[in-house]
């Protein structure tokens, strides 16, 4: 059998940091709420003219440093986004332009907050079945640009950033000690569109459009969700929640991360937090993540992770890969 083994990663920010602080200037907020309630200390702002393409770009070369990869052997791209540069073509396309790269075949998946579980998910299902042999797989956005800066329910969650891995098909015997991507679990449900979406786009309103979000009703499906699809993945790659070593999740709430850890009963200190340097980056938050654990050392080669992610559509899904 053919099991997606994960190369390296890497990730990028924005270079303009905002504090919690700058924004009661912008809206009737105070640190110690936005603390309190999400974990978020700042945000990452992409600069004028810096695009979704332009973070991936970083952070891809980032990861193929770390991979020890170079481009001409990448033969596939996903790049998960809400917010793609232009409606077409897809972001992944002009990301393989920018890294110069001439074969292959490259394209977006939409999945929103879980746009990165789907991407690696879908990448993985592609490698297993010989379309392409060595894949980027990337999370890249500028949520920002989305943000109806009014609502101070939703404009000071999120951030703009991306990370990226590298997947190579390699041969494996399927044993769960093996390197790669053990099993993924994806699920949606539409009639659940109304907590969580943008209220504009070239086929309903011809505007790009705001975020429009029901927090409070978002966060109780994620908890649920989140616990049951962990259960669920755990099942279908033979583990349990005790072969663990790291859960990596999307990064929206450390409410809803420390919440859903509980539920599994696992140690706080095998989560991977980094919604308080990033806030809520929506697809890139995984890699982020991971790419921030990655570098510090705690995560090691052999390591079992769980990618864990709930967003708009609804959507929602995890992952476990041996690092
Ligand atoms: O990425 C996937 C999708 N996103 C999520 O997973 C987000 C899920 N939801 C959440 O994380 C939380 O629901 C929020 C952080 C969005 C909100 O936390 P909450 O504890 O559910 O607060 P709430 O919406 O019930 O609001 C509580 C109060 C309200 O005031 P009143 O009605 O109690 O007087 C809000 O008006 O907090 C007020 N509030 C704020 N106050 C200061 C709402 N936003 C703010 C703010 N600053 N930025």
């Amino acid at each position: 059998m053919i099991r997606s083994v994960a190369l390296g990663c890497g990730s990028y920010v924005p270079a303009r940091a905002v504090a919690n602080a700058d924004l009661t200037n912008v809206v009737d907020t105070s640190d110690e709420w936005i603390v309190q309630r999400t974990g978020i200390r700042q945000r990452h702002i992409a600069a004028e003219g810096e695009l979704t393409s332009d973070l991936a770009v970083a952070a891809a070369r980032a990861a193929l440093v770390h991979a020890g990869v170079s481009v001409e052997e990448v033969d596939l791209i996903v790049v998960a986004t809400s917010t793609p540069d232009e409606t077409f073509p897809a972001t992944a396309t002009t990301v393989q332009a920018k890294l110069g790269m001439t074969k292959g075949a490259a394209f977006d998946v939409q999945a929103v907050c879980s746009g990165f579980v789907y991407a690696l998910s879908v990448a993985d299902s592609m490698l297993k079945n010989g379309l392409g042999t060595t894949a980027l797989v990337i999370g890249a956005e500028t949520f920002t640009r989305l943000l109806d800066w009014g609502d101070r329910a939703s404009c000071v969650l999120f951030g703009d950033g991306a990370g990226a891995i590298v997947l190579r098909a390699e041969t494996a015997t399927g044993a769960t000690d093996e390197r790669g991507v053990i099993a993924s679990t994806l699920h949606s449900d539409g009639r659940l569109h109304d907590l969580l979406y943008v209220d504009g786009g070239p086929s309903s309103t011809g505007t790009t459009g705001h975020l429009r979000m029901h927090g409070k009703e978002v966060y109780r499906h994620a908890v649920t969700k989140l616990t049951e699809v962990v259960g669920e993945v755990l099942i279908a790659g033979g583990l349990t929640s005790a072969d663990i070593d790291w859960v990596v999740p999307h990064q929206a709430n450390v409410r809803i991360i420390d919440s859903v850890a509980g539920k599994l009963a696992l140690d706080p200190a095998q989560v991977i937090v980094t919604v308080d340097q990033h806030a809520n980056t929506s697809a890139a938050s995984i890699p982020l993540a991971l790419t921030a654990a990655v570098t510090d050392g705690r995560i090691q080669r052999g390591d079992l992770l769980l990618f864990e992610a709930l967003g708009g559509g609804m959507t929602w899904g995890a992952n476990l890969l041996r690092w």
